[in-house]
């Protein structure tokens, strides 16, 4: 088990811009490279990072903490205990992952007891993983409430539209508001087309990829693309450079 603190990588940006298919694609590279068990959180209240990974999931932090409130508790535990027991049980292991589902962020209750045990909990998690990929909604809500604490990077996806960079510059500047530095904040395109010309502020493009395309026509998980595949290589090579430029930093 790591003693390290994991390296946390959140990927953020507009809505349909590609997030879950880079976070899945570069948890199946993780692994590959054998950087593993990588924890894989998926913080979209519609989540769906499960599909792209192509497991199922039993329930999410959400509903697992107004249920820890509201249904009757074993005899014998705890509420805490209680809390801490269900939380292990929406973790889903997988080969070379595990992952856990967040939920919707707040119930119409006061959940603050729930909450800080889940932080808890959240925190005690990971530290028996090397490398966290959160999958983030449009929005950055648990990024911002610290539930999952600061990313050690925050990729910022973009499609090559002028919407989509507007979008990046919000999040750049809310990363900003939450401490994140310049330089680690990367931007990234998605779905760029062949004569894309890279703005330098650009970190890293990923290409329209046919073979994502013909994944989610038939309802494969998309991270069981070739690993050829064109999306699959340029997530491989960022996720790459950016855990080993880590490691050498520290
Ligand atoms: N490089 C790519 N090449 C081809 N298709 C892609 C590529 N990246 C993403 N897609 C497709 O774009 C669509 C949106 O991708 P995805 O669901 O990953 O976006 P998202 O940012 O997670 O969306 P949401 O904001 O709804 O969570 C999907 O149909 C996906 O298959
Ligand atoms: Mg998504």
């Amino acid at each position: 088990m790591p003693e390290k603190k994991p390296f946390i990588i959140g990927i953020s940006g507009k809505g349909g811009v590609g997030k879950t298919t880079i976070a899945s694609l570069m948890v199946r590279c993780l692994i590959r490279q054998g950087i593993r068990p990588v924890l894989a959180v998926d913080a979209d209240p519609n989540a769906n990072l499960h599909e792209a990974l192509g497991i199922e999931v039993t329930g999410t932090l959400g509903s697992m903490r107004e249920e820890a409130f509201t249904k009757a508790i074993p005899p014998g535990m705890s509420r805490t205990e209680y809390i801490h027991y269900r939380f292990r049980q929406v973790l889903v292991e997988s080969e070379g992952f595990d992952l856990i589902a967040m939920g919707r962020p707040e119930g119409q209750g006061c959940y603050c007891f729930a909450n800080d045990l889940l932080t808890q909990a959240m925190q005690s998690l990971q530290r028996e993983y090397p490398v966290i990929i959160i999958d983030n909604e449009a929005g950055m809500e648990h990024l911002a409430r610290g539930t999952i604490g600061l990313p050690d990077i925050l990729v910022i996806v973009t499609d090559p539209g002028a919407r989509g960079m507007r979008t990046a510059d919000r999040i750049m500047q809310i990363g900003r508001e939450i401490g994140m530095s310049e330089e680690r904040m990367l931007r990234i395109v998605n779905r760029a087309p062949e004569n894309y010309a890279v703005p330098d502020w650009v970190y890293a493009t990923i290409p329209l990829d046919p073979l994502v395309e013909e994944a989610e026509m038939k309802g494969d998980p998309v991270s069981l693309v070739p690993r050829e595949s064109l999306a699959a290589v340029s997530a491989c090579t960022i996720i790459r450079d950016v855990f080993h430029e880590n490691q050498e930093q520290a």
